[in-house]
């Protein structure tokens, strides 16, 4: 129980790590504001860890728009009665299948940037607006990239998880003194969640065998990354565990980024 009493919220905790990680936080005695675009999905991740005996509510929130995140941190408070955890999770991938940088469209640019930049510095704004409020620190979780780490194919993608990368350490220095840590989770690839779907607003469908030997394959371990490996990475940084770690990107990535 190493979230015993905490009040967490996850976005994109619909699907793939954020509804792990919704499970897990649970698991360890986390009250769970579960939030995502995608309400139905959503939903399921509450009646999951309800299921499983954990507390949680649903929120609609489209992390690109900043009332939305606003309200959400405003519902975990109302429900909970305050705010210790922000995972900031929500992104999507701009890879399409055989296309190159050039081949990137300003929407595509306006979408990845609005979503996985844009979604991060929305709730580590409100959430440092809400811990300073209750004057007694809080614990931001970011999900970055190993390819905001290293040049990596995607390349519009990989520039919106530097982006939160670098957000990462900046928001760790100065509010180091409020005592708000701040720290990313950064996956290499996850074929089993469904950000590797072509088409992301449809529910997941098993990969072929042949995407899961070829994202374990580059893993030195040899092993493709999962939901729950993320969950148990992103618990530890929430946890008081973490409590003197700051500013750090943690590759979830089989020592991808270590080769
Ligand atoms: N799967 C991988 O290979 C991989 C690798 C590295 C990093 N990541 C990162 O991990 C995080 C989680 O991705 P995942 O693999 O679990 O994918 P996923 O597609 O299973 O989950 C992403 C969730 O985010 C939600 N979402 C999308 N746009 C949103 C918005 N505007 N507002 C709120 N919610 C929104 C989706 O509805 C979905 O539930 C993302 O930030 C992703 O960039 C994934």
């Amino acid at each position: 129980m190493r979230l015993a009493g905490k009040s967490a919220i996850i976005t994109g905790a619909g699907s793939g790590v954020g509804r792990a990680s919704a499970l897990r936080f649970a698991a360890e005695g986390a009250r769970v504001l579960v939030a995502d675009v995608q309400k139905d999905w959503a939903a399921e991740t509450v009646r999951l860890v309800k299921e499983s005996g954990g507390e949680a509510i649903a929120q609609h929130c489209d992390v690109t728009v900043e009332e939305d995140v606003a309200s959400t941190v405003a519902a975990a408070v109302e429900h909970f009665g305050r705010l210790d955890i922000m995972f900031n999770n929500a992104g999507v991938t701009g890879a399409k299948t055989g296309a190159t940088f050039e081949d990137s469209t300003g929407e595509d640019w306006l979408r990845l940037t609005g979503i996985n930049f844009g979604g991060v510095f929305h709730g580590c704004k409100h959430a440092v607006i809400r811990f300073k409020a209750q004057g007694d620190g809080g614990v931001i979780v970011n999900t970055g990239s190993v390819a905001g780490m290293v040049g990596f194919g995607s390349v519009v993608y990989g520039a919106t998880k530097g982006a939160v990368n670098q957000m990462t350490k900046g928001l760790a220095i100065e509010c180091a003194p409020f005592d708000i840590r701040v720290n990313a989770i950064c996956p290499s690839a996850m074929p089993l969640t469904n950000f590797f779907m072509l088409d992301p607003d449809q529910p997941f469908s098993a990969p072929p065998d042949a995407m899961l030997e070829s994202t374990s394959a580059l893993q030195p371990l040899g092993r493709y990354i999962t939901a729950e490996d993320c969950a148990a990475a992103a618990v530890f940084l929430a946890s008081d565990e973490a409590r003197n770690i700051t500013g750090v990107l943690l590759p979830v990535d089989g020592g991808y980024v270590a080769a």
